[in-house]
């Protein structure tokens, strides 16, 4: 095992990007510059839109978040091979869900594992979720919003790729919907820290921590490898003010409070999970 120390800025004043989210925060970067100089990326799938290059995409991927929908919105950051999502769609099936990736090799798997699911209330999204969700999803339209296992960024000098930001925070609580929730999990504890403290920075919802990190949802790929290797995992909850929530997780009651901001602004190390093969799952 390799240990790995989750950095934390010197001061608050460093943590502030120092630039607008359009930059070099993003994965793979600007839209501006990809639009200008990047390739299609022809996905054929049945659910993944490519919002980057096609227009037609774009209006899709709106109407789906449409908010006059009747039906509930759950959004998903970073769903890799779609294992979440396919069981979550299953289990709620009248309810939508917009997954975000970056990687388009993960877009073309999860578009296949969905179709072997017969799932019919997902879409998916190959882009940074940070550059778009504001321009396809309006204002008090999400019910929930799934941040799981989030690449760390170990380093300082990449802190600024975090999707957890207090940049970010402010626009989850823009985008959720009065009782909506952003859950964040994680398997690296100065992440959960960092985390909170970064949501924190925003009124207007209480944040917590969950005794059960699993939060009664169906496991992530990276959760269920977490479970296999025996190593811990944390969950922080965000739950705007303003009404009881359509989509109530089933381990919300469990919740501990917060540790006291200060706790966060330690360095933490932590044990970097060692590598586990790609295993093969049902
Ligand atoms: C460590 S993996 C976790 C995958 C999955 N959520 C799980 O729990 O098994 C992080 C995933 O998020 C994707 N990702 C990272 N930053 C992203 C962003 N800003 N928008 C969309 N996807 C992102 C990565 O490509 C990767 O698939």
């Amino acid at each position: 095992m390799s240990r790995r120390q989750f950095q934390l800025p010197d001061s608050a004043e460093s943590a502030r990007p120092k630039r607008d989210v359009e930059d070099t925060s993003l994965v793979g970067g600007s839209l501006a510059e990809r639009r200008k100089h990047g390739h299609r990326s022809e996905l054929n799938g049945r659910f993944v839109r490519d919002p980057i290059f096609e227009d037609d995409d774009v209006e899709a991927l709106r109407a789906w978040c449409d908010r006059d929908d009747p039906r509930p919105l759950a959004i998903e950051i970073g769903f890799q091979r779609a294992r979440f999502a396919g069981a979550w769609c299953a289990a709620n099936p009248d309810a939508r869900y917009l997954g975000f990736e970056v990687r388009r090799k993960f877009c073309e798997d999860a578009d296949a594992w969905l179709v072997k699911k017969g799932v019919n209330n997902a879409l998916l999204a190959l882009v940074d979720a940070r550059s778009m969700l504001d321009e396809l999803v309006a204002p008090e339209s999400v019910d929930i919003l799934f941040c799981f296992f989030p690449d760390p960024w170990w380093k300082k000098k990449h802190m600024k790729k975090r999707l957890v930001s207090r940049s970010f925070a402010a626009l989850a609580h823009k985008l959720l919907a009065p009782g909506g929730v952003l859950l964040v999990k994680t398997d690296v504890q100065g992440y959960a820290d960092w985390a909170e403290g970064e949501l924190r920075t925003v009124q207007g919802w209480t944040v917590t921590r969950l005794t059960d990190p699993g939060a009664g949802l169906p496991e992530t790929q990276r959760e269920r490898r977490c479970r296999l290797r025996g190593l811990p995992t944390w969950a922080v909850i965000a739950r705007k003010e303003g009404g009881p929530g359509r989509l109530p997780l089933p381990a919300q009651s469990g919740t501990l409070p917060l540790l006291a901001q200060s706790d966060t602004t330690s360095q933490l190390s932590h044990e970097e999970p060692a590598k586990i093969p790609n295993e093969t799952e049902e």
